[in-house]
């Protein structure tokens, strides 16, 4: 039906065809609202429709029945929306996501095998937006090339459950580190030309009952906190889309949520990009049109044409008006223009894996967070006679998330077969494989590898070792929730391993934290979470030293699961059971806020990681004039190696709507020769001092004395101060 819908408009058009450079719209000195609403005038109804009309770019399954994609969609994409040539506005090509460009798993086609990033969850580790904006320009680079104008990026929903199966997607647990970084990766892959979105707005905090959940926060502290992160995250990269998420907000789903989508933020954010829904997330059409939705994706998932045949009756019965759907359209071709969609069209071409790959060594190797090194067994000392290494296949490659986000790696999946071979897997390693790198770099050294399967027979390959790496992985992915266990039997291993041989070193591969109950028994503790591309690389390189471990982590470690603010996920392993609710009552305290509250010790705590250098902190002092906060300090490299440390600020505050005792107001990484001082400065978003009052509908920071704390994590200070503030609404 929609094949010879565009076929008979494409006839109808071709007579009317403009000419690219020649149009009212065509000029670049006109501002992106005005060039939208020159070429909107041109469209007719039907014109219009199509490009608020999503359809899925891959083989769909409705009903029992497989469903063909379009022919001109890029097959195993995740989107295709026509264009409408006559006026020269593009087809939307739409990839998936945020570690590079993916392919669905249910493409009759080859796959695509392109370069992946690290986890978010590990751009998120390096604290760095420099190495999140490089990532972001590598594979928005790739996504261009690949056909792609719009990516389906930018995951910054805020970690509140650790087992969120998604959380290696997004940035962890702080508003202003997973907005600054998500904000920082969206701009580099928007600085090819292309759309991305941000996504998934809003709430959706886990995957179990994703499709029925509803959220139930208090609003003020969703400002304060999962809001706050999309908020600063658009506010740095002003994604070309926003994309509306699975679940309820206050029994409403999310895309059609009057008070997320109109109120929030196109009003109160002032954003004028589109609002696109996740796939299948759009439940109706004018209830979600009239509600701020301006996109149907893939309308395949819906189970119904909504924002087609349904749309232009609604036009007709006016229960959606013609000035919304200008609104929609333009919002739209406003993104294209923005982003320089139509000006700078994306053009097929081939890629430089190698180049990309290093970009994505970059930030793997940054991302890896040293939690314990009893004994300095690391960095690897050379000249050491046998090291074993065992488990986790890191003969042959590096784990990878599961779900739309997967990359498909060049090369091939190193270690297939591991179920769920289908949705959301196939589970994937990508051949980069730390064992051949240590190799390579450790010539001297006799390397073992044992599988793990066994604990007693890795035990024996690891007594008389003089260091033995044990690699543990998890598999997080869409659409569920992993518990915080080691899966697999990995921790009778480990300990199995510890009690061999004392000189063991944990390297964790997961895509969120894990209970570590082995933990006293050894040595040394990496984590090195899902490392993309060339990980093995990146992991060598950390743990031999000729780098330095400088991730400090996004989120807490848990001591035990009766720690979290939520000990039971109710539902688990369900993702459409019947609907039902999540009370969120600790509001705005997510992540170490909640411990910090809470007064609890978790494993390690928020912004730790250690380095293979020290560092010194002083001169801490404040100032504040006209209403803005400076803080400055200086940090010394105090030993004996070059590395990179994160001094990280926080704020404290008693009273007046604070969620928790302290909040991240800023950090810096800085880099550090030897016995180098550098000094830092950093302005405090006032945002971060405040509270919100829905009831004012503002900011306030009431007057009073702001404790500032200088420090190496979130529970660890070396310098405190205070600035006295006056009260002020914004
Ligand atoms: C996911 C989105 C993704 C979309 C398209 C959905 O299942 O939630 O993040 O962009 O599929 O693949």
């Amino acid at each position: 039906m929609k094949r010879s819908m565009s076929a008979t408009l494409g006839l109808l058009m071709m007579a009317t065809q403009v000419h690219a450079g020649t149009n009212p719209w065509d000029d670049k000195t006109l501002d992106p609202d005005k060039r939208a609403d020159l070429l909107l005038k041109q469209m007719s109804l039907e014109e219009k429709i199509t490009v608020v009309d999503g359809l899925f770019g891959s083989v769909a399954k409705l009903g029992g029945k497989e469903i063909d994609p379009v022919p001109e969609a890029l097959m195993g994409s995740a989107g295709h929306i026509p264009g409408v040539p006559r006026l020269g506005i593009p087809a939307q090509e739409e990839t998936d996501a945020g570690v590079g460009v993916a392919t669905q798993g249910n493409t009759r086609d080859k796959v695509r095998e392109r370069t992946s990033l690290p986890a978010g969850l590990a751009t998120a580790a390096t604290w760095n937006p420099e190495v999140a904006y490089q990532g972001g320009a590598m594979i928005g680079n790739e996504a261009r090339l690949s056909g792609f104008n719009v990516m389906l990026a930018g995951g910054v929903n805020l970690t509140r459950e650790p087992r969120n199966g998604r959380n290696f997607e997004y940035a962890g647990e702080d508003p202003l580190l997973a907005g600054t970084i998500a904000g920082a990766e969206i701009k580099g892959i928007q600085s090819n030309h292309i759309v991305s979105t941000i996504k998934h707005f809003a709430e959706n905090d886990q995957e179990t009952g994703r499709m029925t959940v509803s959220a139930e926060m208090d609003d003020d502290q969703a400002r304060m906190s999962d809001l706050l992160a999309f908020q600063i995250a658009i506010e740095i990269a002003d994604p070309g889309s926003v994309m509306c998420s699975y679940n309820r907000v206050h029994g409403t789903y999310a895309c059609e949520n009057d008070l997320l989508l109109n109120k929030i933020l196109k009003k109160d954010w002032g954003y004028k990009g589109y609002v696109m829904s996740d796939w299948g997330a759009d439940y109706s059409t004018a209830k979600a049109i009239n509600a701020g939705l301006d996109q149907e994706s893939a309308w395949v998932f819906d189970g119904v044409n909504r924002f087609g045949p349904d749309l232009k009756k609604a036009i007709a019965d006016k229960s959606v008006s013609q000035k919304r759907l200008d609104d929609m359209v333009h919002r739209i071709l406003r993104s294209l223009f923005a982003k320089g969609v139509i000006d700078d069209p994306v053009k097929q071409g081939p890629i430089d894996y190698a180049k990309d790959g290093a970009a994505s060594q970059a930030d793997a190797e940054e991302a890896v967070v040293l939690l314990k090194n009893d004994g300095g067994l690391l960095p690897i000392k050379s000249g050491l006679k046998k090291i074993a290494v065992i488990g986790a296949h890191a003969d042959v490659g590096v784990p990878a998330g599961g779900g739309s986000s997967m990359v498909y790696p060049v090369g091939g999946n190193a270690f297939p077969g591991i179920a769920p071979t289908t949705w959301p897997g196939p589970v994937m390693f990508h051949p980069s494989s730390p064992v051949k790198a240590l190799k390579s770099r450790l010539g001297q050294t006799e390397i073992t590898y044992t599988d793990g399967a066994d604990p007693a027979a890795a035990a024996q390959a690891a007594a008389g070792a003089d260091l033995v790496l044990v690699f543990a992985r998890n598999w997080d992915g869409e659409a569920h929730d992993e518990p915080l266990d080691l899966p697999d039997n990995q921790d009778a291993l480990i300990s199995a391993v510890a009690a061999a041989n004392a000189k063991t070193v944990v390297v964790l591969e997961t895509g969120n934290p894990v209970l570590m109950p082995w933990v006293s028994k050894v040595a040394g503790v990496v984590e090195a979470w899902y490392s993309g591309t060339s990980g093995g690389e990146a992991i060598a390189r950390v743990l031999t030293g000729e780098v330095d471990a400088s991730g400090r982590l996004p989120i807490t470690f848990p001591a035990s699961v009766d720690q979290l603010a939520h000990p039971q996920i109710v539902n688990f392993g369900q993702e459409r059971p019947e609907p039902y609710s999540v009370e969120y009552p600790e509001g705005a305290a997510a992540g170490y806020k909640w411990y910090d509250k809470q007064n609890l010790t978790p494993l390690f705590p928020f912004g730790f990681g250690l380095s293979y250098s020290a560092y010194a902190y002083e001169n801490l002092t404040a100032k504040e004039e006209g209403g803005k906060v400076t803080v400055s300090f200086t940090v010394k490299n105090t030993g004996a190696r070059a590395g990179k440390d994160v001094p990280q600020l926080y704020v404290g505050h008693q009273g007046d709507g604070w969620e928790a005792p302290r909040r991240l107001a800023g950090w810096q990484k800085v880099s550090l020769q030897p016995g180098e001082s550098k000094q830092v400065s950093l302005t405090i978003d006032p945002r971060l001092l405040a509270h919100f009052d829905g009831k004012k509908h503002k900011w306030e920071i009431a007057k009073g004395s702001y404790e500032l704390s200088l420090g190496s994590s979130s529970r660890n200070f070396a310098q405190k101060t205070t600035v006295n503030l006056e009260a002020k609404a914004f």
